[in-house]
């Protein structure tokens, strides 16, 4: 009796242990923390903020596209590095995806800056944390907000180009972009916010060209400078700045969009008549409404399912798995 007493309160006080315990090391090795590195890899920070320095004062762009390189990696299969695989003769990675390919810019930042990890700290830290942190400095040294990058990513060994051409389109509608983001659990505002992305940086002529000839919804005097770099036909690859400040992250995308200068359809599908139009308005006039809700959404768009605990690896460099 005495016996069974005993293993019964033994039960009573080690089963709820063992199963708090049991849940969190389940949460601790699915989230993510700022300070993942803080003994493996102190110097972090540092080096990417020196690399993201060195590049961005010799191509003031580099923080524009590396930002974009985060984006879509975080919206194909989450912030993995997918989308630093090289492809190969046996291997068909996300690089030469539409969206991606003769457009992405800035592997070799991040090659450059991993490069600098491994030297300091061997085989420890992955290339999706230093992209992220990479975008992150991009966007701060260049005039916008900064936000603390939840870290602990690991890096996939697989890619998928098939899902990095569903990246969102520039010529999709207000409810295609809304979707699309759904999908990745981002609300409207959210999507509105990220979008402002766009405040930085150039696209090419073959994205927006339909729009400077064909669109109603846009300044003709806009149309017209747009045209001048962007023929009707030919010219393709020809460079236009998102909006007038294209070296700086400020709120000027927005204030364009209410002049209708946005230059890819879907940058004016969000001052449209739609759901949209309030918010952008609010963004156009109160730049640290937009900073603090554009840092907001970047953290939650790392946060994008991403590999942990021992799934996936550390790899020793970003183009190739291990
Ligand atoms: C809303 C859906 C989006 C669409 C349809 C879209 C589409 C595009 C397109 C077509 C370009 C120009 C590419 C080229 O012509 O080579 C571009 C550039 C860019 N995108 Fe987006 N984008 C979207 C969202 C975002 C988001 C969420 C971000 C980041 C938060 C972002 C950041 C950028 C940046 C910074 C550039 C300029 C890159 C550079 O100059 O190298 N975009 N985007």
């Amino acid at each position: 009796m005495a016996a069974s007493i005993n293993t019964h309160f033994f039960l009573m006080i080690t089963l709820p242990a063992i199963l708090i315990i049991l849940v969190f090391s389940g949460s601790a090795t699915a989230q993510l923390s700022s300070n993942f590195y803080a003994t493996s890899c102190p110097r972090l920070p540092t080096i990417v903020l020196n690399g993201m320095r060195q590049a961005v004062s010799s191509d003031r762009r580099m923080g524009a596209s590396i930002l974009r390189l985060f984006f879509h990696d975080c919206f194909v299969n989450g912030c993995d590095a997918s989308i630093l695989l090289d492809d190969t003769a046996t291997f068909t990675g996300e690089q030469n995806a539409l969206p991606n390919r003769n457009s992405v810019r800035g592997y070799e930042v991040i090659d450059t800056i991993k490069a600098n990890v491994e030297a300091a700290c061997n085989a420890t830290v992955s290339c999706a944390d230093i992209l992220a942190l990479a975008a992150r400095d991009g966007v701060s040294l260049v005039g916008g907000p900064t936000w603390t990058v939840p870290l602990g990513r690991r890096d996939a060994r697989t890619a998928s180009q098939a899902q990095a051409n569903q990246l969102p389109s520039p010529f999709s509608d207000l409810a295609t972009l809304i979707s699309n983001f759904n999908d990745k659990g981002f609300t409207p505002a959210e999507m509105t916010a990220l979008s402002g992305g766009h405040t930085i940086g150039f696209a090419q002529c073959s994205s927006f060209r339909n729009r400077i000839y064909n669109a109603t919804n846009i300044d003709p005097a806009f149309a017209t400078t747009r045209r001048a770099t962007c023929p009707a036909s030919g010219g393709d690859s020809n460079l236009a700045p998102f909006d007038t400040t294209q070296n700086t992250f400020d709120n000027n995308y927005y204030r364009a969009l209410v002049a209708r200068r946005g230059l890819l359809r879907s940058d004016q599908e969000l001052f449209n008549n739609g759901s949209q139009d309030a918010l952008v308005r609010t963004y156009s006039t109160n730049p640290a409404r937009f900073n603090t809700d554009f840092a907001a959404a970047m953290v939650k768009m790392s946060n994008l399912s991403p590999l942990t605990g021992t799934n996936g690896e550390i790899r020793r460099n970003c183009g190739v798995v291990n």
